[in-house]
């Protein structure tokens, strides 16, 4: 499969941020204001999700009681993993870490323990009843590539997919499954809203981009009415060099170094893209579908920058004890809860439901899960950096198929919508952040 180009630099150089004063600045009143922002933020942030669930009485699907799916740990699992490069030819080149050579396995064999329950390991047979006659689309990055591409090769069991492509483009793939009637779609949209790429070198030769940050990118917005699913995500592109537009106006960038243009946050424009990609899904006439937001996945450079000989070595979890989600991570992480949790509600005004795929603290906790050198061979272009963003297949990612099939079977059981919201998030699930 063809790669584009640019996702092997998924970030700006965040660290030329420190050698101009001015930024450093920005930089500083910035930090200080998400200090103030994010002590206020939780109890808001919390508050209407989940709070106004507490008193429902909990209903018997999980047992009696309630568990936060995506609160737990790591636990050995000798049985993974549940397909090899050999079994499925849906794994993307430079994710296909057993090719190029990784010499570790144990990064395959674990599995994820909810600290209040089991989750389930992935029953492709139980995954393709439930989806049967219906349609899923993944819109967003290659991050939300890999992850159809893991729910493919988990799915190959019982069936391969045949490709019913519009186009040939791969950034546009449809895959439908016969013996079900069930599609599969992916839209490339690394920014959700409408973007061209200004200069393809840019101040840090990752390009400079103009984000329409009120404008819907219609490559998916025009494609999605008919699906029954959608799954969302967005993140690492916003690390880039950006020029933020709305109302056709430059209203500022990201580290675009041009003297009359405003540096402003990278979660500026994150929040504006969530706002306006959940305008595009709630104003869309005909769209019936469960919109999950999956949430970011942090990257694990350790020892330098992405370009900087940074590199992800590890091979094994860590333990919860052993890390917290921080910095820009924890920003973006409560940026897009913060406006999920307005699409929620304006969805439920015309009756959509929003659900969120709350990958972020579990995957926080697997720097041993991506390609590092293995996404190539050593001896290709070395402008190939290690890839600590996406993850290697069979790998961790496979287990936001465990998380989807458990969110899925939660839909069809007839339950009210509040004890859903409340088994898959207890009321201290903010305790994770800390
Ligand atoms: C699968 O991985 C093995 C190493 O485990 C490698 O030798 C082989 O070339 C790979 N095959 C494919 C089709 O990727
Ligand atoms: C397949 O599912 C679609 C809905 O996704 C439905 O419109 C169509 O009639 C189904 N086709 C068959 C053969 O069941
Ligand atoms: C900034 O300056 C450049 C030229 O130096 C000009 O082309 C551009 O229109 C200016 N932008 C704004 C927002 O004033
Ligand atoms: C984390 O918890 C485990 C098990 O409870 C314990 O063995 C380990 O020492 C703890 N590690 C740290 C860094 O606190
Ligand atoms: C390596 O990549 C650079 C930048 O993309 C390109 O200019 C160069 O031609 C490539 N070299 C080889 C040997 O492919």
């Amino acid at each position: 499969m063809k790669l584009h180009a640019m996702e092997f630099i998924p970030f700006g150089k965040t660290h030329t941020l420190q050698k101009t004063p001015i930024i450093l600045v920005l930089l500083g009143t910035f930090a200080l204001l998400l200090l103030t922002i994010i002590p206020l933020c939780y109890p808001l942030l919390g508050y209407p999700l989940y709070q106004n669930f507490s008193k429902s009485p909990p209903s018997s699907l999980l047992g009696s009681k309630k568990c936060d799916i995506f609160s737990g740990e790591w636990v050995p699992n000798p049985e993974a993993p549940y397909y090899t490069n050999t079994t499925c030819w849906a794994i993307h080149e430079h994710q296909n870490c057993m090719k190029y050579g990784r010499p570790d396995t144990e990064f395959m064999k674990w599995r994820w323990k909810p600290d209040e329950c089991e989750l389930p390991v992935f029953d492709p047979a139980e995954f393709l009843e439930i989806v049967r006659g219906k349609s899923m689309a993944f819109v967003g990055d290659s991050v939300g590539r890999n992850q159809m591409q893991s729910l493919i090769c988990l799915l190959s069991r019982v069936e391969y997919p045949i490709d019913v492509s519009y186009t040939p483009d791969e950034q546009f793939k449809r895959w439908r499954y016969p013996s079900y009637n069930f599609t599969m779609a992916t839209f490339w949209s690394p920014y959700l809203v409408k973007e061209e790429e200004a200069d393809a070198n840019g101040p840090t030769h990752t390009g400079l981009f103009n984000l329409y940050l009120d404008q819907f990118n219609e490559e998916w917005t025009t494609q999605i009415e008919e699906f029954n699913y959608l799954i969302i995500n967005t993140g690492h592109w916003f690390f880039r060099p950006c020029i933020y537009y709305e109302n056709h106006q430059i209203v500022g960038c990201r580290y675009c170094l041009r003297d009359n243009v405003t540096d402003l946050p990278m979660s500026y424009g994150y929040r504006k893209a969530f706002r306006t990609a959940f305008r595009a899904i709630n104003s869309l006439e005909n769209f019936k579908g469960i919109t999950f937001l999956r949430t970011f996945a942090p990257s694990h450079y350790e020892n330098g920058e992405w370009d900087q000989g940074g590199d992800c070595l590890r091979t094994r979890p860590f333990r919860t004890n052993e890390t917290k989600l921080e910095g820009i991570n924890l920003e973006l992480y409560v940026t897009q809860l913060e406006e999920f949790k307005i699409a929620e509600m304006e969805g439920k005004k015309r009756g959509l439901k929003f659900r969120l795929l709350d990958t972020t603290q579990a995957m926080l906790l697997r720097p041993d899960g991506h390609p590092s050198r293995y996404g190539h061979w050593p001896h290709e272009n070395v402008t190939l950096h290690n890839d600590c963003v996406h993850w290697c297949l069979p790998g961790p990612i496979d287990t936001w198929s465990d998380f989807l099939l458990e969110m899925l079977k939660m839909e069809g059981g007839g339950h009210d919508e509040s004890s859903y919201q409340e088994k898959l998030h207890s009321s201290d699930w903010k305790m994770k952040l800390r």
